[in-house]
This record gives structure tokens, C-alpha cells and sequence, in this order.
């Protein structure tokens, strides 16, 4: 019989320990976490951490979960003692020598105000965590609808039903897609995003998951130092 209490207690265990390690404690830590408001007074600005999300951010993230992007897209800079990341080209701002490049791992605080975060499950295409700083939302646009206008090696599908091909009626519309080539629409014809189209790429447009750290937390993450020649990251 005291084998099997012993049983059974094993197993309330092996489920206890992760769940209180993996669940309990860390939603206990973040839940504690208060925003941070500092004063830099080497650059005279306020910031704070976290930094709070637009509103756009919402309804593009409903459309970007919505459309499985995170199934081949990570919003995850891992720490540099597991990876590279933080110098990658491409993966952050582009900085100067008075203005370092803002790469930094990304912490739990990042998705503060977010539902749900979308760490994404493998890269097939690059990381989005500053995908804010890389392309306007022209690019954007375009690339969503033929990946491979811009890119011809690119494997990401085409998210043309978040776009709508009507007759121009009038002045062509503000907002509408410069294509050429095989894509043109048609004379008469002009290509628009739609709503979805637009939350998302307002969405893209907020990735900067790089807000500065108190300086308390800073010390112990570092801020990586630019590699030579990010600031010449080349833009497809
Ligand atoms: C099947 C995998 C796949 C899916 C799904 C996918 N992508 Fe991609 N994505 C890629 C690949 C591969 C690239 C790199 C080639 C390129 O730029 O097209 C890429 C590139 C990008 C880039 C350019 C990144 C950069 O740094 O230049 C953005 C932005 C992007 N994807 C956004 C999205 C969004 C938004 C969605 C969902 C609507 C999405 N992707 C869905 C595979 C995917």
C-alpha cells in the first residue's frame, strides 16, 4: 500500500513543481511589476518601462494572430549568452556613435498590456520584435500583398485578400498600392487595403520592442555595442 501512496504522491508532485515554477511564480512576478518612470539626464528625457501600447497595436495584433503570421515569425530576441541575435544586422535600430544601436534581449515586461504574447515558434522568416524601424507602410503594404515583388527568394505567402481591386473612381485613392510590372491592376483599376490590411501594418509599424531600461535593470542587461556596418543594414 505505501508504494502506492508513494505513487501518487510522486505524481502530485511532478505536477505541482512545474506548475508552481512555470505558472504560479512567474505570474506572481509579473503581476508585481510596476511601470518605471526615470529622468536620462545625460540626454534630458523621460522614459518609462513599460512603455504602454498604441491602440492601433490591438486590432493589428487580432489580424496578425488571425493570419497565423506568428507561425513563422518570432517577436523574441533571446539573451546573448544564447545566441547572436543582438548584433544581428536588421534585428533593431541602426545606430550611430552617438546614438548606439538600441538592440537589446527581449524581457517579459515587453509584452506588458498585451494579451497574448506571440513569441512565435520558428523562424522562417525574420524576427519582428523591431520590425517597426525597417520599412515604411508602403513597403509593407506591397510586401503583404507579393512577398516576392520585393524579395524573389521570399517563401512567405501572399496576403492578397487583406487587399481589394476596384475601379478608380476619380482621383485614385490615397492609401492605394504602387505596382507595377505583372501586378499592375489594370488601367482604371487600383489595388486598396482593406481595414485588416491596415490595422496590421499600423501594427508592424509599433514593433520597437527596444523601450530603454531603468537604470537599476540596465545594469544587468547590457546594451549591445553596434557591429561595424549595422548602420548600413540594407534594405530590400
Ligand atoms: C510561411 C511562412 C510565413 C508566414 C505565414 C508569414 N511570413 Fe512573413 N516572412 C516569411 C519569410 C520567409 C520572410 C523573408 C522573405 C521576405 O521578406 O519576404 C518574411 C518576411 C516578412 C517581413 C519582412 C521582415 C524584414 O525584416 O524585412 C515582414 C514585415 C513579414 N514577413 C510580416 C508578416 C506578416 C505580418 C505575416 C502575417 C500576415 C507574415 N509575415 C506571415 C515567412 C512567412
Amino acid at each position: 500500500m505505501s508504494s502506492f501512496r508513494n505513487f501518487v504522491l510522486a505524481l502530485a508532485a511532478t505536477f505541482f513543481a512545474p506548475w508552481l515554477c512555470l505558472i504560479v511564480i512567474p505570474h506572481a512576478k509579473m503581476k508585481a511589476q510596476d511601470i518605471e518612470v526615470w529622468e536620462d539626464k545625460q540626454l534630458g528625457t523621460k522614459s518609462s518601462y513599460p512603455a504602454g501600447t498604441p491602440n492601433i497595436f490591438r486590432q493589428g495584433q487580432a489580424i496578425y494572430a488571425r493570419e497565423g503570421c506568428a507561425l513563422c515569425h518570432t517577436q523574441m530576441i533571446r539573451p546573448t549568452y544564447l545566441g547572436f541575435e543582438s548584433w544581428r544586422p536588421g534585428f533593431g535600430k541602426a545606430g550611430t556613435r552617438d546614438n548606439p544601436v538600441r538592440i537589446r534581449e527581449t524581457l517579459p515586461g515587453d509584452f506588458s498590456g498585451e494579451r497574448f504574447a506571440y513569441l512565435g515558434v520558428q523562424r522562417v522568416g525574420p524576427d519582428l520584435s523591431n520590425a517597426g524601424y525597417r520599412h515604411d507602410e508602403d513597403w509593407h503594404h506591397v510586401h503583404l500583398y507579393d512577398p516576392r515583388s520585393k524579395r524573389d527568394f521570399s517563401v512567405m505567402p501572399s496576403f492578397r485578400h487583406l487587399y481589394t481591386r476596384r475601379k478608380v473612381r476619380g482621383q485614385r485613392a490615397k492609401g492605394a498600392l504602387a505596382l507595377a510590372g505583372q501586378l499592375d491592376p489594370g488601367k482604371g483599376f487600383e489595388v486598396v487595403p482593406t481595414e485588416a490590411a491596415r490595422a496590421l501594418v499600423g501594427y508592424l509599424m509599433t514593433l520597437k520592442k527596444d523601450t530603454p531600461l531603468p537604470p537599476a535593470a540596465g545594469e544587468q542587461t547590457q546594451t549591445p555595442v553596434a557591429p561595424a556596418g549595422a548602420d548600413k543594414v540594407k534594405k530590400g
